[in-house]
């Protein structure tokens, strides 16, 4: 990270020069940027891990580029990325490192962490989480009354839900064959909805819980988890409506149908998880950063260890061309150099993700909390309020059905957007029956147009079309929005997890620049304190005299309905 005294980013020369040089390319049209050069693919698109950004309908040209890396010099950010990955306190405000990129370490490799190899640990905890993922995927685990499980239930939120449960549907086709069949299920949500429909269909004989939460004191988790235990102690239980020869002890029923994942051992064996049923990891991985050890479990139960490790394996060799790569060719500098343009420059305020493939699905939503959770920030890392706009509003969905609901917007509302088309180039090469696979290929073809034709319209609006007659106003596209997209090679666990580390880092890069921290997210605590004193006048414990007009009105409304 740079210097605890450095001078605030707007007031770095190079701020100065992207100032008046946006000022000097304002009036200028996306169309015009791509009329004058036909160069700029070549110019603007790089290929790392299995992955191509192109750049180039980016609303900038070679000078911006030239100026925002000059910005990055002068931030700091080659002396960041070197303090990131070799294990500095770079979360200033929890005085620890940040270090997701040693969870995808190889074995061989060496971290010295104020004195302490990691890796040996990091590869441990894998070894550990891989014979928990052999018992299952051989049938071995046994639910109390002996009977093989069938369904894995995750229990967690935000980074203890949001990126396994990505993951897990991008590589749903990546299942190994010939395994003990099991399904994998989340469930997130306080008002215990997901969890309740499972309650309803599942046998408990054959289910288990995954317990994922690095502080095992998220209430939202430990709601759904006592809940969960409930339900297996009265069903489980001699006393409950499945009978067994001999009483099952509630001991013997948490043992079998709970593994816990969490930072905190103590408070997993207080709640009950057996230690050898505990996986950990460290203070030093951020939630939202988790995905990659043992918080990954769901994901290497859905698509086995091998394919775990090829994610892993995906994410580090982004890693390594971070920290490798020259600035001008290095992607994640890049993108996040590309948002600064957008968010500080061009005052593009809103950014939305757009996968154009299925498996995509939750894409969006793990990028809201990676992106919005880590740079939604507006103190400085010493403390300073900024005088600058960081993270824009982001948000997204399958582009596909975001053509059917939002792009009108897009195209036509009062707002800039900046968007991120992300498809793979090749699919469904592997289907068997011939006929099928023509078909699905062509609706890949039918999709990839359709991602491709987007981008095109948003950057040239009317011009896009050949023939550009006269026509009203409410049929006409101003264009000129800026886009990036990003084509993997193939969607696998390796370009995956290329993709995932590239935002990852995109996200660092900015922070650097906006000199925040992107590794604490304090802004959610307060939101937690009140909601436990809202719940205790809510419960008749309170006093509600104390509240303001509008939670009094809410909390009467509940109470009679409560009482109808
Ligand atoms: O409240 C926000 C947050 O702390 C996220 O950062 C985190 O991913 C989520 O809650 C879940 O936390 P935990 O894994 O500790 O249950």
């Amino acid at each position: 990270m740079a210097s605890a005294t450095r001078t605030t980013p707007d007031t770095l020369p190079a701020w100065q020069t992207l100032q008046q040089h946006a000022q000097s390319l304002q009036r200028v049209h996306l169309k015009n940027l791509f009329g004058d050069d036909a160069s700029r693919w070549t110019n603007f698109t790089r290929q790392v891990a299995g992955l191509t950004l192109d750049l180039s309908k980016q609303r900038w040209d070679d000078d911006t580029l030239e100026h925002l890396l000059a910005l990055a010099h002068e931030a700091g950010v080659p002396a960041a990325i070197d303090a990131l990955l070799s294990g500095k306190r770079v979360n200033v405000s929890e005085n620890r490192p940040a270090l997701h990129t040693a969870l995808r370490l190889p074995a061989d490799a060496v971290l010295n962490v104020e004195g302490t190899n990691v890796v040996g640990d990091v590869h441990e905890s894998l070894a550990q989480m891989e014979r928990l993922v052999q018992r299952l995927h051989a049938g071995q685990w046994r639910g109390a009354t002996g009977k093989p499980i069938r369904h894995v239930v995750n229990l967690g939120v935000g980074g203890s839900d949001l990126g396994p449960l990505m993951v897990t549907h991008a590589l749903a086709d990546y299942r190994p064959k010939g395994i003990h069949p099991l399904e994998v299920h989340f469930a997130s949500t306080m008002d215990g909805s997901q969890l309740a429909d499972y309650l309803s269909r599942f046998n408990p004989e054959t289910t288990i819980f995954v317990l994922s939460s690095k502080s095992f004191t998220t209430i939202d988790t430990l709601s759904n988890a006592n809940t969960a235990k409930d339900w297996l102690l009265g069903r489980l239980s001699t006393h409950g409506d499945i009978p067994s020869a001999t009483p099952l002890s509630a001991e013997l029923i948490v043992r079998q149908h709970f593994i816990g994942v969490s930072a905190c051992p103590e408070k997993m064996s207080e709640w009950g998880i057996t230690a050898d049923h505990q996986l950990m990891f460290w203070e030093w991985v951020g939630g939202r950063y988790s995905l990659w050890g043992t918080i990954g479990l769901p994901i290497a139960l859905v698509v086995g260890m091998d394919n775990f490790r090829e994610l892993l394996a995906g994410a580090h060799a982004m890693d390594t061309h971070f920290r490798d790569a020259p600035m001008e060719d290095n992607l994640p500098i890049l993108l996040g150099l590309a948002g600064i343009w957008n968010v500080n420059f061009l005052d593009i305020r809103a950014h939305s993700i757009l996968p154009y493939d299925g498996r995509l699905e939750y894409f969006a939503a793990y990028l809201e909390q990676l992106e919005m959770e880590s740079n939604g920030k507006s103190v400085t890392r010493q403390g300073h309020p900024v005088s600058y706009s960081t993270c824009p509003v982001l948000w997204g969905q399958l582009g596909p059905n975001a053509q059917h609901a939002f792009y009108q917007l897009l195209h036509q509302g009062t707002q800039s957007v900046v968007c991120d088309f992300i498809a793979p180039l090749k699919r469904y090469d592997d289907v068997e029956d011939p006929d099928t696979r023509r078909h699905l290929k062509a609706q890949h073809r039918l999709a990839l147009a359709n991602c491709f034709a987007q981008s095109r319209v948003l950057m040239l609006g009317d011009d896009a079309l050949e023939d550009d007659g006269p026509r009203p106003e409410h049929k006409r596209y101003r264009g000129n929005q800026p886009s990036t997209t990003v084509l993997l090679d193939k969607l696998t666990p390796a370009t995956l997890g290329a993709l995932i580390a590239l935002y990852e880092h995109k996200v660092f890069v900015q922070a650097v620049i906006w000199d925040i921290n992107p590794f604490d997210q304090w802004g959610v605590e307060l939101g937690k304190q009140i909601a436990t004193d809202t719940q205790a006048i809510i419960d008749g414990k309170g006093d509600i005299s104390r509240m303001d007009a509008s939670s009094r009105g809410l909390i009467e409304a509940f109470w009679a309905a409560e009482q109808e």
